[in-house]
């Protein structure tokens, strides 16, 4: 059984309890992040504990920690659990107040962080999609733990026998429900820049620096729906699956269904460049 982090104690995840008064529980009044790290080491870990920070900004929740103690904490808690490769699961809510729609003024927030294993696989991971209308909220730049209609997305897709739900707002492409899409039409490489409607993500700005380093253009900007049906690859990043390619989109084949030349490229510099950027 792993070890967890619980407002400053390291718990059996099996003995960690919060009370049901808490804004995570009552709300979703929360943000999270996740990142993965290797025998003790962290990937990208000073853009995650970035975005975390800017998140609880966005949120009006005050960092419980300095960047410095959650590098210890989170060393302390590898360090706990063997220091395997693990994805590390961070989540901070508003805290335990009586329940009120209003931010409570004198809130202790709660501090959760807990591991799984990582499972290895052989990448790239090839994988089909389904495509369904975007109906989230406007503020999808913000890591919550309020996703509930990323979860119903994500449901309609098993019942596809899908992997991901690609979705697209206003004849545009915005993001997966727990992904970022970059799509290869042309010989051109392209993701819909940031915005509101999508989740700045960490492995889509380590993927347009392994794009720049190796010499491929990749155009940030508005994707439409016609592009992505065209595309000859469909890829998807995230800090759990790093870089995943597309062979069926709503059950057709994207490109011939079989070849990934531009994937197999980029994804091989990005596991390289991945382990030497590896921080302890
Ligand atoms: N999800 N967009 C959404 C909606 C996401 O949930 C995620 C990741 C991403 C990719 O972000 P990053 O590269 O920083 O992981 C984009 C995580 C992994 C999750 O919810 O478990």
């Amino acid at each position: 059984m792993s070890i967890c982090f619980l407002n400053n104690e390291y718990v059996l995840l099996s003995e960690a309890k919060v009370s049901v008064l808490d804004r995570g529980f009552i709300f979703g009044d929360a943000v999270y992040e996740v990142l993965p790290g290797f025998g003790g080491k962290f990937f990208a870990l000073a853009q995650h504990l970035e975005r975390l920070n800017d998140n609880l900004n966005k949120v009006s929740i005050d960092p419980p920690y300095s960047s410095k103690e959650w590098e210890e904490l989170l060393a302390t808690l590898s360090e706990k659990n063997g220091n395997s490769d693990l994805s590390f699961y961070i989540q901070v809510t508003r805290g335990v107040a009586e329940r009120n729609h209003f931010f409570p003024m004198d809130c202790e927030p709660t501090v959760f962080v807990m591991c799984t294993n990582l499972k290895s696989s052989s990448n790239p991971l090839i994988k089909s999609c389904i495509t369904r209308s975007d109906n989230r909220w406007g503020r999808c730049d913000i890591k919550t733990t309020s996703l509930l209609p990323n979860l119903m997305l994500k449901n309609e897709a098993l019942l596809s026998d899908a992997f991901e739900v690609i979705l697209l707002k206003n004849g545009m492409l915005t993001e997966g429900a727990s992904s970022n899409v970059f799509v290869v039409s042309k010989g051109r490489v392209k993701t819909p820049e940031v915005s509101n409607f999508i989740l700045p993500g960490v492995t889509r700005d380590f993927v347009l620096q392994v794009l720049n380093e190796l010499g491929i253009t990749c155009e940030r900007r508005t994707v439409i729906t016609a592009e992505l049906f065209d595309a000859c690859e469909i890829w998807l990043t995230s800090s759990t699956n790093d870089l995943i390619g597309i062979n069926l989109l709503n059950g057709k084949p994207v490109g011939n269904g079989q070849e990934y030349p531009m994937l197999e490229r980029v994804s091989s510099a990005f596991t390289e460049a991945k382990m030497r950027s590896l921080t302890s």
